[in-house]
């Protein structure tokens, strides 16, 4: 019989690859959304649903209200707990839009667990190289960051989203070490790769979208493949004896790389140059999750190439013809 699992937040983007594969092997996908009634943010879910082997029902469930994923948890297997807001821009209320949905939301999702412990195996939380990562004082010059690295440094009104990233994790920690339930926790650089929907809202697709069109580009310079991080979550479930934290990231790569990537592969069109990075010298430590997990990742040239032909197929990123 199928395994049951749950993932929270289907809709994302990363969310929505991890349900992808959990289609392809056959698990039965319990999807949490925020409204069903937003079509235009399931269709791609159903889509997958009707032509993937696994089965896939959506539920809806908020993060914010206690008991609200006490139904949906109860008889699955694994957990993967994906669902938090990523955006790194001002906020009038960073507490209310990033932090609460995260540590709450976090906390909301494994007192659901607590209740079901019987059934649920483990957790997989997202978490983030965010909650690695210090990054105030700029990339420490030949800093190895690993899974014993915590990011203390930020609150919420000082990089309120790596704030909720290290809050929600050590929320999560400490709550299956009190109930008593596994969890384990997957740590992504910044998450490229290709889109399976067209909604166009999800930081990381905004982003490569934003340099692709404009040259615009704010963000950090490790990155790391959607497939890959999904496949990161399902190995951390599968595999028996993994445990801790899970580092998925690549060397870091200047925008210029991009440039260069894209250009050659997509030589109708004219890709903003790029620049020089100064962040070489610093970098993440991914032995654990290749031992342990087996994971093996994605060339970045691929996951740069495939993400912009899925967003041009879809009609998201318009880059300018030559
Ligand atoms: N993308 C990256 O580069 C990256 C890197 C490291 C870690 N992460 C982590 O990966 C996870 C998913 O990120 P993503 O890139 O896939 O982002 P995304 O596409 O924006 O997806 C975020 C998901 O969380 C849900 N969500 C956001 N705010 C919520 C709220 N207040 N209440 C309920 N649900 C809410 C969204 O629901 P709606 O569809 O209803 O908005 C969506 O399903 C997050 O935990 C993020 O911190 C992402």
């Amino acid at each position: 019989m199928a395994l049951t699992v749950t993932v929270t937040g289907a809709t994302g983007f990363i969310a929505t690859e991890l349900v992808k594969q959990l289609l392809e092997k056959g698990y039965d996908v319990r999807g949490t959304v925020r409204s069903l009634k937003n079509e235009e943010k399931v269709a791609h879910l159903k889509a997958l649903d009707a032509a993937l082997p696994g089965n896939l029902t959506l539920h809806e469930a908020d993060l914010l209200q206690e008991g609200s994923f006490d139904d949906v948890v109860k008889g699955s297997e694994y957990v993967f707990h994906t669902a938090s807001p990523f955006f790194m821009g001002d906020s009038p209320d960073a507490q209310k839009d990033l932090v609460d949905p995260a540590v709450m939301g976090t906390t909301t999702v494994l007192r659901s667990v607590s209740k079901s412990k019987d059934t649920v195996k483990r957790v997989v939380l997202t978490s983030s190289v965010a909650a690695i990562m210090k990054m105030k004082k700029g990339p420490l010059k030949g800093k190895v960051y690993t899974d014993k690295d915590w990011n203390d440094e930020n609150t919420v009104s000082d990089g309120p989203y790596q704030y909720s990233k290290t809050e929600a994790e050590k929320a999560a920690r400490s709550l299956a070490e009190k109930d008593g339930f596994e969890i384990v926790t997957i740590h992504p650089a910044f998450v490229m790769g290709p889109v399976t929907a067209n909604r166009a809202d999800a930081t990381s697709i905004n982003t490569m979208k934003g340099f692709v069109e404009h040259g615009e580009y704010s963000f950090f310079p490790w990155h790391c493949d959607v497939r890959d991080i999904a496949r990161a979550h399902i190995l951390a479930a599968e595999v028996p004896a993994a445990t801790g934290r899970y580092i998925v990231a690549q060397p870091p790569v200047p925008t210029k790389y991009i440039s260069q990537v894209l250009s050659e592969h997509f030589p109708q069109y004219k890709f903003p140059p790029g620049k020089d990075d100064d962040s070489s010298e610093t970098s993440y430590d991914v032995s654990k999750a290749e031992k342990e997990l087996g994971l093996q990742m994605h060339p970045l040239h691929e996951t740069y190439i495939d993400m912009v032909t899925t967003l041009i197929q879809r009609g998201i990123a318009k880059p300018v013809p030559k």
